[in-house]
């Protein structure tokens, strides 16, 4: 059975489901702040668009977690769930399934694939001996472990020894199969080096690997054979698709597939590439599914150039982070001062000069003086446009940026987007100073003010247009100050197209529209004097 075709513009992404087993960090908060720039731009294309987040609640991780906090384990995930559902909110994420492993419909899905499996023959009982990781939910070659058995991504944890009976699922089977998807489909994984990993992983030889355990109860057990709980990952990766399930709908296979499947694009961090670029299309591939567009693995976050940890004494709170600088300037330092797919630092002091320069000098001020001009030069509203020539030096910036963006956002490029939009708002205050509208209206040449007034305005709506998928609610303040009266997070509900999907052109901004009064739209961020240079406390 097949599913039914996407249309080429349906856009379905997923974030990873996020383990549960402590609140979100800001590893949790940079993939989910991507894919939601990724969505929203889609959306702006008029592209009906599915943004998939949600958690992975089961395994011998969460239960412990819950074992130690003394609360059952559904008790704890309903309770950590809250929190992501709340950072969601505070970030300005707009997901349209949350997608939570412990759901019973997922269960029903879970049942429905392993059974698709099973009847291929790639299913068996085996005996498993190794090093498991508890952290990772892996297990672990002795050669991939520190000493003393200690996993290099849970330096606190030991792997245990494990020899149990296991449930395996033939991975070898499809070494060939999976060769040929890398082969013919060479944007399969991104960015580069990702798929250069993956590739030489597989060629190394692809060994089964195992999808039950002994010993663990929270988990959905092996429909053969209830002594076995499924193993958290060959759950946990089915949670996309139960995620297509329209709530209103039966959980079946047929219902989750067919609308938004295949999905386009899984964005997930590096050290999750192997379940996403191997694991996961070969059970598709048992299961006879249609494989996803693109699997994209970007790097790993460290803070004042250090790994996070709450061992190491440095994490990042993105809560804290949200609550003291806002969803903005958040998402715009993630994605526009780390390059997507390379690993980026956090530092307080870069945080605050990129936002300083970017967003409250550059584009704020920009906006700022040219409306105060627009007010004083031109009754405070859009002045008539003029003549102008292709050869103008902000229409010819302007004129591609919203294809130039696109590329961009459709790459996960979203420092490269955020630096051609802000290279017209620099641009734009070059030519304020050179052309000195404020000299023209002196001397009275109204038309030459009104129509460097005119690119100028324009320019800005086109870079807050190019930024709205990052910094949404900066673009819609920009929006309304040049009279618009569209907010850029407002949600149009699942595949509706927003009504401004023309907006990326340059020109769009409407002669005799009413302007409003300028208000900073990102004041400067003041950092306080070091102590004993007689600073503020
Ligand atoms: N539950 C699995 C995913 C299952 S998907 C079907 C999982 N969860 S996780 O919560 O541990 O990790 C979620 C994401 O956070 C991963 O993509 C991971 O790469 C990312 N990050 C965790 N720490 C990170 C940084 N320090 N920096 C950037 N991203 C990091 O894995």
């Amino acid at each position: 059975m097949t599913a039914a075709a996407n249309s080429p513009q349906t856009f379905s992404v997923t974030t990873p489901l996020y383990y549960v087993n402590g609140v979100p960090h800001v590893g949790s908060a940079y993939t989910t702040m991507a894919v939601d720039a990724v969505s929203r731009y889609h959306r702006l294309q008029g592209h009906p668009t599915l943004m998939i987040t949600g958690t992975d609640e089961h395994g011998q991780k969460i239960e412990r977690t819950a074992e130690a906090r003394e609360l059952s384990p559904q008790a704890h995930c309903d309770e950590i769930v809250g929190s992501f559902r709340d950072l969601w909110k505070q970030l300005n994420i707009q997901h349209d399934r949350f997608s939570r492993t412990t759901a019973p419909r997922h269960q029903a899905i879970v049942e429905a694939f392993y059974q698709r499996v099973e009847e291929q023959g790639d299913i068996y009982l085996g005996q498993q001996k190794g090093f498991y990781c508890v952290g990772c939910e892996e297990f672990k070659e002795e050669r991939d472990l520190l000493e003393n058995q200690h996993c290099p991504l849970h330096p606190n944890q030991k792997a245990e020894w494990r020899d149990e009976e296991n449930y395996f699922f033939r991975l070898s089977k499809y070494q060939t199969q999976l060769e040929a998807l890398y082969a013919e489909n060479p944007d399969f994984i991104q960015p580069a080096s990702r798929r250069n990993e993956v590739l030489s992983f597989v060629s190394q030889g692809l060994q089964d690997f195992s999808i039950s355990r002994v010993n663990l109860d929270w988990g959905f057990p092996v429909p053969a054979n209830p002594k076995h709980t499924l193993y958290v990952w060959f759950d946990a990766l089915l949670g996309y698709v139960t995620a297509l399930v329209d709530p209103e709908d039966e959980p079946t296979l047929d219902n989750a597939l067919k609308q938004w499947w295949p999905i386009s694009l899984h964005v997930i961090g590096k050290d999750i590439l192997r379940f996403h670029a191997v694991y996961w299309p070969a059970m598709l591939m048992s299961a006879g599914l249609p494989m996803p567009g693109r699997v994209f693995g970007h790097g790993f976050l460290t803070k004042d150039g250090r790994k996070m940890g709450k061992s190491q004494g440095n994490t990042l709170d993105p809560v804290a982070l949200v609550e003291e600088f806002g969803a903005d300037a958040v998402r715009y330092y993630f994605l526009k001062e780390i390059e997507f797919g390379r690993d980026g630092d956090f530092a307080r002091t870069r945080f605050i000069n990129a936002l300083n320069a970017d967003l409250a000098n550059d584009l704020g001020n920009l906006v700022n003086r040219t409306l105060n001009m627009a007010k004083r030069y031109c009754g405070q509203v859009v002045p008539p446009a003029g003549e102008f020539g292709d050869d103008h030096a902000l229409k010819q910036l302007g004129v591609d940026l919203g294809d130039r963006v696109a590329k961009s956002y459709t790459n996960l490029a979203f420092s490269e987007a955020c630096t051609s939009a802000l290279a017209l708002a620099q641009a734009s205050n070059r030519f304020l100073d050179q052309q000195a509208p404020w000299t023209k209206y002196k001397e009275g040449d109204q038309k030459a003010v009104e129509e460097i007034l005119y690119a100028v305005l324009e320019s800005v709506r086109l870079v807050a247009y190019a930024l709205s998928p990052i910094v949404p609610t900066i673009s819609t303040a920009i929006y309304q100050q040049l009279g618009f009266e569209i907010d850029f997070n407002a949600t149009e509900g699942i595949g509706q197209t927003a009504p401004y999907s023309l907006h990326g052109q340059w020109g769009a901004l409407p002669v005799g529209q009413a302007l409003l009064k300028p208000k900073p739209v990102f004041p400067k961020i003041e950092v306080p004097e070091p102590e004993g240079t007689g600073g503020k406390d």
